[in-house]
């Protein structure tokens, strides 16, 4: 598709688009500020620079791939808000969508309209769902599956992948995840077993070890927190094999990969069905959201048919509903995905030159849209190799980079994104800048 054929691009009203930066004083100042006001001045703690180095940048607004701070700067961005702009940012669509459902009511407590046809969209797009909840993040998607996943198995045990992110529920924030924490009872971490990500024989000697007591495994396909790893031919279809064979409910954990590695998601992309999945961030269009659903017979153990307890005041609410039905007609659009896919693989065969002419100990990982330029030596497919990354050198790279005016994951292990509304331009623009900053982490 040319650019000029890109119907992301042609409604921007990206004005000022030039990249790069003068100063970003208003940020510092604001970054000094806010850390009275707000625990090291962030909501979330991923958004703070600590692994990086400097003080955050505070944006102002965004349009389609393009971000701009409190001191005018423009960035391309390659956050993507962790995720949920996958068509880019302020699609004038899905704000208008949103605002007519903001007019028409916030928020009602009660059903909607909005809610059926929201279900009957990702039911459609996801043929493991028989029934869905939504929720309003990712981590209560997690929370509600896991508890859901006990409920229906009277078990208690959960199993999940070392290095993996399900969010910042107590059950999954065990030591060998990508967050640990403390405050979270020690009976619950002991009900939760981590097991490498890549490995079935260990996997299969869990299930062994602990068979009648695990109730679920979960899994994010992709890992998106240990610098993108996929999972190798053949694995999740054997962890498939082995939830059946002991009875597990196998929860895929596509807050993430839902709709940016595949239209269907992961589970498409590779061919396996879970018996529950749980979704969020670009589900929403932007907006708060989190979703769970799969196997109707599971989802009917939740209340008021079951005895599983799950609820929430802004769960459903139609503003979401709203951002999310507009994402998902848009996103129905294979082009849309070719677009993606097309972006992101330029990107890669750019750095990719670049690196292997210079034999940089750097490994290109992505899938779909979600990627990682992963400062490693191997290629990074476990927990364990994640550990080798240079996160020194990561961090000189990230700071060229947003010197330049481009916005990456401040962390040298999470997945950045390519948005629909990225241009060849950007790209273009990007590896140039990326070549520039890997001469300088390397120098
Ligand atoms: C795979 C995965 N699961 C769950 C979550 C938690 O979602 P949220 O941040 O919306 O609570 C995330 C967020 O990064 C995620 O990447």
């Amino acid at each position: 598709m040319g650019k000029s054929q890109n119907p992301l691009t042609q409604d921007a009203k990206t004005g000022n688009s030039k990249t790069g930066i003068s100063n970003t004083e208003n940020s510092k100042t604001a970054s000094q500020e806010i850390a009275t006001l707000i625990p090291g001045g962030v909501n979330s703690p991923f958004r703070s620079f600590h692994e990086v180095g400097g003080h955050t940048i505070f944006f102002k607004d965004a349009l389609g791939s393009k971000v701009t701070d409190i001191d005018g700067n423009v960035y391309i961005d390659y956050l993507g808000a962790w995720g949920p702009a996958i068509l880019g940012h302020s699609h004038p669509l899905v704000v208008k969508a949103c605002q007519d459902a903001v007019s028409a009511g916030a928020v009602f407590g009660a059903p909607t309209l909005l809610e059926m046809e929201m279900a009957k969209s990702v039911i459609r797009h996801f043929p493991s769902i028989e029934q869905i909840r939504f929720v309003s993040s990712g981590t209560e998607a997690v929370m509600s599956a896991i508890r859901l996943a006990r409920g229906f198995t009277g078990r208690d045990t959960v199993v999940m992948f070392e290095g993996a992110y399900h969010g910042h529920s107590d059950s999954v924030l065990g030591s060998t995840t990508h967050q640990s924490s403390s405050g979270v009872l020690a009976g619950t971490k002991e009900r939760t077993v981590l097991t490498p990500f890549n490995d079935l024989e260990s996997l299969e000697s869990t299930l062994n070890q602990l068979s009648g007591q695990i109730a679920t495994v979960i899994i994010e396909p992709v890992c998106g927190s240990m610098g993108v790893v996929l999972p190798e031919p053949g694995f999740l279809q054997g962890v498939r094999q082995l939830c059946d064979k002991h009875q597990v409910v196998l929860i895929f954990d596509e807050v993430l990969t839902g709709l940016r590695v595949a239209k269907g998601g992961a589970q498409a992309l590779f061919g396996v069905k879970p018996d529950l999945t749980t979704f969020g961030k670009a589900l929403g269009g932007g907006m708060p959201i989190g979703a769970f659903g799969g196997r109707r017979d599971i989802m009917d153990a939740l209340m008021p048919i079951g005895e599983v307890y799950q609820a929430g005041t802004f769960s459903g609410n139609p503003v979401t509903m709203a951002g999310g039905i507009e994402v998902l007609r848009l996103l129905d659009n294979d082009k849309i995905y070719e677009t993606m896919e097309a972006r992101t693989a330029q990107l890669f065969a750019g750095i990719s030159k670049f690196v292997s002419a210079r034999s940089l100990p750097i490994q290109l990982q992505r899938a779909g849209s979600m990627f990682a330029i992963v400062f490693c030596d191997i290629p990074v497919k476990n927990f364990t190799d994640s550990k080798r990354i240079d996160a020194e050198r990561f961090a000189v790279f990230f700071h060229d980079l947003l010197a330049n005016g481009v916005y990456l994951p401040p962390s040298s292990v999470d997945a950045a994104c390519v948005s629909a509304a990225h241009t060849e331009r950007d790209i273009e623009e990007t590896i140039e800048k990326v070549g520039a900053a890997l001469k300088k982490a390397f120098a």
